[in-house]
């Protein structure tokens, strides 16, 4: 079969689950909403440092939304691929790179499972993208991403990766929904729920399992608050 053949039976992760971010509403409310409840300088800094980043790299963002993250790192490096599989997320995405005048960023509408590049990244870059794939899909995924990287290369992969005691999940979801919902506003309540019932948060043993196996070092994990992880791994 030629590569970019993809058979009937392959998942199709152009078509959104949970949150839908091909929804032109959803994607014009998301960037304020993103003001309200993340703090994009302080992502910045974590992902540059934990990447390593330097003025030559050329960095591969998957899932990038509306771009906060590949525009903040395109101003520190030589070139940002940003990825994502919603058309208008990323229509949006250009749109701002046009008003702030960042020309180094390539656009394309691709994702963790169809991207394909004829030159490897220093270094990539995913936060809240990766539980829009099932666990199998999610090792494709992670398989994919070790073949698109230079060697030595460092993946940072940010995620509702769950840490938190199984046995103990009514009481921490329940927890985690309430607290969110003080801190952030009931939407955002709502869209926990919507993660945990109707997306596909991973365990964060298997995350760390499937990395391992696909060849990575594992050399940093942040548990943020046992619903949020942070790995970082390097080829
Ligand atoms: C919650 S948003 C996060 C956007 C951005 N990374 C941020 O932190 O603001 C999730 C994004 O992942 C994208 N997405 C969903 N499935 C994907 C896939 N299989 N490959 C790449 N991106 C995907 C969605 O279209 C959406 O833009």
């Amino acid at each position: 079969m030629a590569k970019n053949m993809v058979p009937d039976w392959y998942y199709n992760e152009f078509e959104q689950i949970g949150v839908d971010f091909g929804s032109v509403e959803e994607v014009e409310s998301y960037d304020e909403k993103r003001k309200h409840f993340r703090d994009s300088q302080q992502e910045l800094a974590y992902f540059e440092k934990a990447i390593g980043l330097k003025p030559h790299f050329e960095v591969l963002e998957i899932g990038c939304g509306t771009a906060a993250l590949a525009l903040g790192l395109a101003r520190k490096c030589k070139a940002v691929t940003a990825i994502d599989v919603s058309k208008t997320m990323l229509e949006y995405a250009k749109e701002k790179a046009r008003e702030k005048d960042v020309t180094n960023i390539s656009f394309a509408n691709a994702g963790f499972l169809t991207f394909e590049s004829e030159t490897n990244f220093d270094a990539i870059v995913t936060q809240v993208a990766f539980h829009h794939l099932p666990d199998f899909w999610k090792m494709v995924g992670i398989q994919n991403m070790y073949g698109l990287l230079k060697d030595g290369g460092v993946l940072c992969l940010r995620d509702s990766i769950l840490s938190f005691d199984v046995k103990k999940h009514k009481e921490f979801v329940d927890e985690y929904v309430r607290i969110t919902g003080e801190k952030t506003g009931e939407e955002m309540a709502n869209e926990v729920k919507v993660n945990i019932t109707q997306e596909y948060p991973t365990l964060d043993w298997i995350i760390e399992g499937m990395l391992r196996r696909a060849g990575f070092s594992i050399k940093k994990v942040d548990r943020h608050t046992g619903y949020i992880a942070t790995f970082v791994c390097q080829k």
